[in-house]
């Protein structure tokens, strides 16, 4: 029985899972009301938030799972990647209620528990697995072999899909996060209209989008009566056509049998529709996880520490966060 906790940007999340799989509970706590009139997520407005809302959401989380702490196996955090003042309110709670209960504490790679996220959803999903993580901080094509081994072989040179997305959107005016707000105007534009640029479509399986997002502000810029519908459709299928594509390659490359889609960028509605098209001319499964473990929560964090206790692996209680926190390969 592992308790979770998630503080790494701007959600305060905190759940029960049991032996990996078994979600007892799953507390999001959203900032985002918070951070929306800045245009963005304002770090100290994030650790500060997460510091008011933690002990509240944990309570919460063990409360639903109807547990008390006594049951709790082992405590797990979010070390990294993330901001890291909000990494390290999740971090400290965790060690300390870690200290408290004398049980292991576990630091979890957030990237890593994105992975685990998907197979929470997707229980019997078959290895090997091309897994697709597209969020507002990353843009990531991984292999996984199996349950505990993976491995990055694409991934985005600049901008991730979901930073491409909001600053296009806010670009555009649409207001932030910009994602859902681009899905909404694209359902009115017609995605022909401008031919947008595919970056690197034809090397490869990293992805680059900051020539795309350019193209957007120069196209608007000289064509001021252009439809924002219009535009934003067209942007969101090159985006989606190059994602569609290169998961296709890398699926190719490693023989995957499954393709999964994860992270807050796979809630788009084209992507979700031609990932899926895809997959069924391919011959493969596809894995859409739902729009909560898509998005940050701490299930999914719950999760990759029990693959690790499995493993024989905890963390000690003087290691700290990191803000740079790289998904290496995943050790067998
Ligand atoms: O995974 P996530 O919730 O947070 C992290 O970045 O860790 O992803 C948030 C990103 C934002 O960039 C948001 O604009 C994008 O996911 N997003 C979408 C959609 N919903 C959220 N992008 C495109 N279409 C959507 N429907
Ligand atoms: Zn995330």
């Amino acid at each position: 029985m592992v308790l979770g906790i998630e503080t790494s940007c701007d959600e305060t999340a905190a759940a029960v899972v049991l032996g990996g799989t078994d979600v007892l509970s799953s507390v999001v706590a959203s900032q985002l009301d918070q951070h929306a009139r800045f245009g963005g997520v304002v770090p100290e407005i994030a650790s500060r938030a997460h510091v008011e809302a933690l002990p509240h959401v944990t309570a919460r989380a063990l409360e639903q799972a109807r547990v008390d702490y006594s049951r709790i196996d082992a405590v797990a955090a979010t070390v990294g990647p993330g901001l890291v003042g909000a990494l390290l309110v999740g971090v400290a709670a965790a060690k300390a209620t870690a200290l408290a209960l004398d049980v292991p504490f576990v630091g979890v790679n957030h990237l890593e528990a994105h992975l685990y996220a998907a197979l929470l959803d997707a229980p019997d999903a078959e290895f090997p697995m091309l897994f697709v993580l597209v969020s507002g901080g990353h843009t990531l094509l991984v292999e996984m072999r199996d349950a505990h081994s993976y491995r990055v072989i694409g991934q985005t040179i600049d901008d991730a899909a979901g930073e491409a997305f909001d600053k296009v959107a806010r670009f555009l005016g649409l207001g932030y996060p910009g994602g859902p707000e681009i899905d909404k105007a694209a359902q009115r534009g017609d995605d022909s209209a401008i031919a947008f640029p595919r970056a690197m479509l034809h090397d490869g399986l990293d992805v680059s989008f900051s020539g795309l997002k350019t193209a957007v502000i120069n196209h608007v810029r000289a064509n001021p009566g252009v439809s924002t519908d219009d535009v934003a459709a067209s942007f969101q299928r090159a985006v989606v056509d190059v994602l569609v594509h290169k998961a296709r390659r890398a699926a190719k490359e490693v023989g995957a049998r499954t393709i999964a889609l994860g992270g807050g960028v796979a809630a788009n509605s084209l992507l979700r529709r031609e990932m899926a098209a895809a997959g069924a001319q391919d011959s493969r499964a596809v894995v859409l996880a739902s729009r909560e473990m898509c998005t940050d929560n701490a299930a999914m964090i719950a999760s990759a520490a029990w693959y690790r206790l499995a493993r024989g692996e905890s963390t000690p209680l003087d290691a700290g966060a990191n803000p740079n926190l790289k998904l290496g390969t995943g050790q067998k």
